[in-house]
């Protein structure tokens, strides 16, 4: 028996020692042994058949076993961690020197740049800004504007109808009407109407069926059409510097009178450069359309043209975001292509 013992020790020894990666292959090691159906227990069963006095001096070899192989297991235990603590932290090294990942950041299209430079401007000369829908009643976007059905004026804006009575507006202007209704009459007031606007138009670099405008109206007593001279260069020289030149033309819309178009001048060429793509060498670009309140449009909604008077103005955002940015191609705006975008960071 003691020769057993002596041997399963020794063999336990070595088996211990071998292991040399894995924790796993050492538990099974420990059961194989140690454990309750191990072998060196199962040794201590027979135990019962030994001589009394056998049976301690067997007992103290199985115990001195048992304490030597429980140590040896333990400290090859640690030996395991530590090894793979270490291999561990050798794959997680972080090499401190390389050069960070660079995180993209998304920026403003350059239109809402544009629309949020025109709002701060109106903002800041006491505007409000004023919403309404887009898609519209028949009665807003003409009627209420001086174009009954069947006005020749409705030609210029090619529509996209939906029903009889409604469709996509073609025009900020319905939320004039919408405002002067949404108001007591006769009371002031001085509105911005930013949105976007339809029309059947062809898809080039100057024509979408689908563009932004920003509508403006300003109604009080003794409202002239000096206001919206100073109101509109003050506008220009705000978005293109202090040495833009505005010029009104004599021009006509329905729902103002007397009406004006007005151009800037080109910031591209300066000098009437007919090679410019942006004014064809003229030196100046329409941007707008805009004149007095026709006395019709305030009557229609509630106002009293003996009592106020007003000036209203449309312009279009994607004709200032191509000037201010140099953009000669409208559809550069829609495609969406962030190498274009990125360069309005
Ligand atoms: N609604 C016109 C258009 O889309 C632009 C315009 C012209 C608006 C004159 C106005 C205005 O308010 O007074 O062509």
């Amino acid at each position: 028996m003691e020769q057993k013992i002596l041997e399963l020790r020794q063999r336990a020894r070595d088996a211990i020692k071998n292991v040399t990666a894995d924790l796993k292959e050492l538990d099974n090691i420990r059961v194989k042994i140690l454990g309750k159906k191990g072998e060196l227990t199962s040794l201590l069963r027979g135990m019962s058949q030994l001589s009394a006095e056998d049976r301690p001096k067997i007992g103290k070899i199985v115990n001195e076993a048992r304490a030597e192989l429980e140590a040896l297991i333990a400290s090859k235990n640690d030996e395991l961690k530590a090894k793979e603590l270490s291999n561990k932290l050798a794959s997680e090294k972080i090499d401190v020197t390389l050069p960070g990942r660079q995180v993209v950041t998304g920026n403003l299209h350059p239109l809402t740049l544009t629309l949020n430079r025109i709002k701060e401007i109106f903002l800041d000369m006491g505007y409000t800004i004023e919403e309404g829908p887009e898609v519209e009643t028949d009665y807003y976007n003409f009627e209420a504007l001086n174009l009954p059905k069947d006005h020749p004026a409705r030609d210029m804006q090619d529509s996209f109808y939906i029903t009889e009575d409604i469709l996509v507006r073609t025009q900020t202007s319905p939320v004039q009407a919408r405002t002067m209704e949404s108001h007591e009459s006769n009371s002031p007031i001085r509105m911005i109407a930013p949105g976007r606007v339809y029309r059947r138009d062809d898809y080039d670099a100057s024509h979408s069926p689908m563009f932004t405008q920003v509508e403006g109206l300003v109604i009080d007593k003794g409202i002239r059409f000096s206001d919206l001279k100073g109101t509109l260069e003050h506008l220009l020289k705000e978005i293109f510097g202090k040495n833009a030149k505005a010029r009104l033309r004599p021009s006509f819309f329905p729902f103002t009178e007397p009406s004006t178009e007005v151009d800037v001048s080109c910031m591209m060429c300066h000098c009437h450069d007919e090679n410019c793509k942006v004014c064809h060498g003229s030196g100046w670009l329409e941007i707008l359309g805009a004149g007095m309140v026709h006395p019709d449009v305030l009557k229609m909604s509630g106002y009293d043209p003996k009592i106020v008077s007003g000036f209203a103005f449309g312009l279009g955002v994607e004709r200032i975001a191509m000037l201010t940015y140099g953009v000669d191609d409208l559809r550069l705006f829609y495609d969406n292509d962030v190498r274009f975008l990125q360069q309005f960071k």
